[in-house]
């Protein structure tokens, strides 16, 4: 399969790419400082690297660019930085959501394309009833007030469920959240779930990044593991060593 990238020079963005070639897939990312990429992605025909701001592309190239991919996938944030949180883009994950899934119509696929969204436990699905404290209600309410990159987070996955909707002829997709994010150097256990088991504000859990790029990769790699969360917005925690 070919797959779009884009965030894919991120920490949890270079490991989804990592395993996507694991899993012997041909990867196109768009960076805009190509040479922070690792030597090894630069001397690889398994990628193809688009120098750009994803947002500066024109309609015309990202069609040109999504027009043979298989599936896109989004490790978009907003950088923590002063300018990276209050600054523009401040819907840099929802505009390339919205941006990238117009450029995957225009093509008329012939199948859906997969669509994978990397987004929070911070945000619910609203398709379901994922009740929550008053408390986390609260600080859900002012992390909107406070925080742009929640309220983008929170109109990426909207945008995807309700526009993109189920039944959409051209695109599929899946948005996964996860919960506090750690670095780890290899792939271990791992449970997904439907909805939060816990509070993301005042117990949440950890899961590495490699994981949630293992999962991201599985999901692209495996139709079985597709068909059973596309549409949905699962959760992923690390398990434990104890567990
Ligand atoms: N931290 C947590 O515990 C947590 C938990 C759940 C979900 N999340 C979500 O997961 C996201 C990804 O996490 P991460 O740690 O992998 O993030 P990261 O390392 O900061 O990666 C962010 C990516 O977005 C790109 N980017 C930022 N601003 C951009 C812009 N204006 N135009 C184009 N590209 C831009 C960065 O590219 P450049 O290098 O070019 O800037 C980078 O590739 C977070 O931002 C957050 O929304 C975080």
């Amino acid at each position: 399969m070919i797959v779009l990238v884009v965030g894919a020079n991120g920490a949890t963005g270079s490991k989804l790419v990592e395993q996507l070639l694991i899993q012997k897939h041909k990867v196109k990312v768009i960076v805009r400082s190509p040479k922070k990429l690792p030597e090894l992605w630069r001397d690889n025909d398994s990628i193809q690297i688009i120098s750009a701001s994803v947002l500066e592309l024109s309609d015309i190239e990202m069609i040109e660019i999504v027009k043979d991919c298989h599936a896109v996938a989004s490790c978009l944030g907003h950088n923590l930085t002063w300018k990276g949180v209050y600054g523009q883009p401040r819907r840099l994950v929802t505009d390339a959501t919205q941006r990238l899934c117009s450029a995957i119509k225009s093509n008329n696929p012939r199948k859906p394309i997969k669509y994978v969204l990397m987004n929070t436990t911070g945000n619910r699905n609203r398709d379901l009833n994922e009740p929550i404290s008053f408390a986390q209600k609260c600080v859900i309410g002012l992390l909107r007030l406070l925080l742009p990159p929640h309220v983008d987070n929170e109109k990426a996955a909207d945008y995807l469920r309700a526009q993109i909707g189920q039944n959409n002829d051209f695109i599929e997709w899946v948005a996964v959240r996860p919960d506090s994010l750690i670095n780890e150097k290899d792939v271990t256990s791992y449970e997904i779930h439907t909805s939060p088991t816990r509070s993301a504000i005042f117990n949440a859990g950890k899961v590495s990044r490699i994981n949630v790029g293992h999962f991201m990769a599985s999901l692209i790699n495996d139709n079985n593991l597709w068909a059973k969360w596309k549409g949905q917005m699962p959760v992923i925690y690390s398990k434990s060593k104890k567990d």
